[in-house]
Formats: C-alpha cells, sequence, structure tokens
C-alpha cells in the first residue's frame, strides 16, 4: 500500500531532481517523481533493482510508494521538475520513494567519505555484490550509495548470519542507491560496457583478491528464482506503466534471467579494463 507525503522538505542534488519528503508512516523518504527529467522508466527500474538487490543481499534503502496529494504540492511551490527557473508540479498521486534511513535533521547521511572514513566502513565487501549486480543489470551509470552510522545487521534487515564483517556493532555502513539507469535506464537494453557499475573510488574495492570475494552473489544469481520479478513486476503500479511498457517489461525481465550466466565473464572484462580498481587481484 502507498504511503502519504505529508510535507516537503527539500530538493535534493541530481540529475532526475529528486525531493526530500516525510510521510504518514513518520519516515522520510527521497522521492523520484513520475515526470522526472530521467523518465519514468527510471522509476520502474528502481522498483525491480530494488526487489532484486535485496533477494541478493546486498544492503539498500526500504522503498515504498509515496502518494503526494494535492494539499502538498500546492503548500511546496519547490516541490516539481525545474527547467529554466519554471517548476513543473507533478501529478497528485503515486511517485517513487526511497526511505532516508534515519532522521535527516538528526543524523548525517553521506554521499562521498574521505579516504580514512571510507576504509573504515563496515562493509566494503558489498561493493564486489553491487558491482555483480551491476554488470548483471547492465547498470549505466557509476556505483552511487550512501554512508551513515548504523549496525550493518539493521542495514541488511535479518540477523547478518553470511556477513563477513562484525554485523552488530555500529559504525559506517554504505547502503547502495540509485539504480535508476539499470538496463541502461530509458533504453532497456543491455550494452555491456567494462565500466559500468565501477565506484569512483577504487578504495573500496582494494581487498577483493579474487573470485571468491565475488561467491556469494554470483551464487545466489545463478540460483535466482523467476517468482522474484514476477512479483517485483506485479508490485508494480500500473500508472507508472505505458502499454508499450507492460509489453515489453516482462520481456526485458525474460532477458535479464538469461544472461545470469554472463555476470562473471562481464567481471573479469572489468577487472581486465580496469585493473588498478583492483589492486590485490591479479
Ligand atoms: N534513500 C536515501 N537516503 C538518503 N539519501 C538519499 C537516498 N536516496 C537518494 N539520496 C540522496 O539523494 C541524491 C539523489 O538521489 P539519486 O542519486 O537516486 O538521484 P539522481 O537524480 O539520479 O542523482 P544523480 O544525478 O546525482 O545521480 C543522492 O545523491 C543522495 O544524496
Ligand atoms: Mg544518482
Amino acid at each position: 500500500m502507498p504511503v502519504t507525503a505529508t510535507a516537503w522538505l527539500r530538493t535534493l542534488r541530481g540529475g532526475s531532481q529528486t525531493h526530500l519528503l516525510e510521510a504518514g508512516d513518520k519516515q522520510h523518504y527521497v522521492v523520484k517523481l513520475t515526470n522526472n527529467p530521467q523518465g519514468l522508466r527510471t522509476l520502474l527500474n528502481e522498483w525491480i533493482a530494488q526487489r532484486i538487490m535485496r533477494y541478493l543481499r546486498i544492503p539498500c534503502p526500504d522503498i515504498e510508494i509515496i502518494d503526494i496529494p494535492q494539499s502538498v504540492i500546492d503548500a511546496s511551490p519547490k516541490l516539481g521538475i525545474e527547467r529554466s527557473k519554471v517548476v513543473t508540479p507533478p501529478v497528485a498521486g503515486w511517485h517513487f520513494g526511497s526511505r532516508y534511513p534515519l532522521h535527516p535533521s538528526l543524523h548525517g547521511v553521506h554521499d562521498i567519505l574521505g579516504e580514512a572514513q571510507l576504509l573504515s566502513c563496515r562493509n566494503l565487501h558489498h561493493f564486489a555484490a553491487a558491482l555483480t549486480f551491476d554488470k548483471w543489470t547492465a547498470n549505466a551509470d557509476a556505483r552511487q550509495c550512501i554512508f551513515y552510522r548504523a549496525r550493518l545487521v539493521d542495514v541488511m534487515d535479518d540477523d547478518g548470519s553470511d556477513d563477513f564483517a562484525d554485523s552488530t556493532s555500529r559504525g559506517l555502513v554504505a547502503s547502495m542507491i540509485d539504480q535508476g539507469y539499470c538496463f541502461n535506464g530509458g533504453y532497456w537494453d543491455f550494452p555491456d560496457a567494462p565500466g559500468f557499475g565501477l565506484y569512483y573510488r577504487a578504495d573500496v574495492y582494494r581487498k577483493i583478491r579474487g573470485w571468491k570475494d565475488f561467491e556469494p552473489w554470483l551464487e545466489r544469481i545463478q540460483c535466482f528464482p523467476t517468482s522474484v520479478l514476477d512479483q517485483a513486476f506485479g508490485e508494480l503500479p500500473r500508472a507508472w506503466m505505458t502499454p508499450r511498457d507492460e509489453e515489453e517489461l516482462p520481456i526485458l525481465l525474460e532477458r535479464l534471467f538469461r544472461r545470469r550466466s554472463k555476470v562473471a565473464s562481464l567481471i573479469e572484462a572489468t577487472h581486465d579494463r580496469y585493473p588498478n580498481h583492483f589492486v590485490s587481484w591479479r
């Protein structure tokens, strides 16, 4: 069921012009609007990708459909998509929300960390996981994440039994965001460039020594059940889809399922092309 937005807080940076909204469940959400400049398909991509990531056990924010009522739009003149200083408001109704993990005015959530802080991050091993996911889904963007202080066990939303790091004490953790350009964004194809999905700081891959570091996620992809994709498709609001999307999305998901066996070779191509990102993998 959608969560209703109750107040607009601020506009966030980035190409899709997201907005931070408070919602009726007392949580805050980074909301991608249906009229965002990157297109409606990015909302579908975000939704499907999050369901896949969750199944693969890669940390990423909770997501919800956010129902923005007309009253919130009327009370928030900056809520919308700005072009040439003119703001076009969203339509009242359902938009995509990525849950802000903490209270935004009480706790820091960071896009970027200094080197020492980055290296202290509890779950750098999840950058190998994210790369595996990004190769599979042909994420045509660089890998993006947020960092904040939490227990890994809370970020993973379960007992963390197969995590490699200490998961029960508090520290900086990375959570993967912005899956809008999976499936090559609005193109819905798989062009597979070696640079896709790489995080801009090679430090996060420093501990990767070989295939063993990718194994848990490669294995989960190999055994991936189609039911996860079917269920994700079933959850999508039909208002986010054109009739053509409704026809093409199941075909895209079928192609995704069939290309599971390619993922290892795609990682290999990335390693061959960017050896400096994998200094311990020789
Ligand atoms: N769940 C979240 N919790 C906290 N902050 C978030 C969350 N999701 C996104 N953000 C913040 O909002 C910004 C924009 O989000 P996102 O990257 O998904 O949109 P975008 O428009 O594609 O941005 P860009 O063009 O910079 O890639 C991020 O840089 C990040 O700071
Ligand atoms: Mg982004």
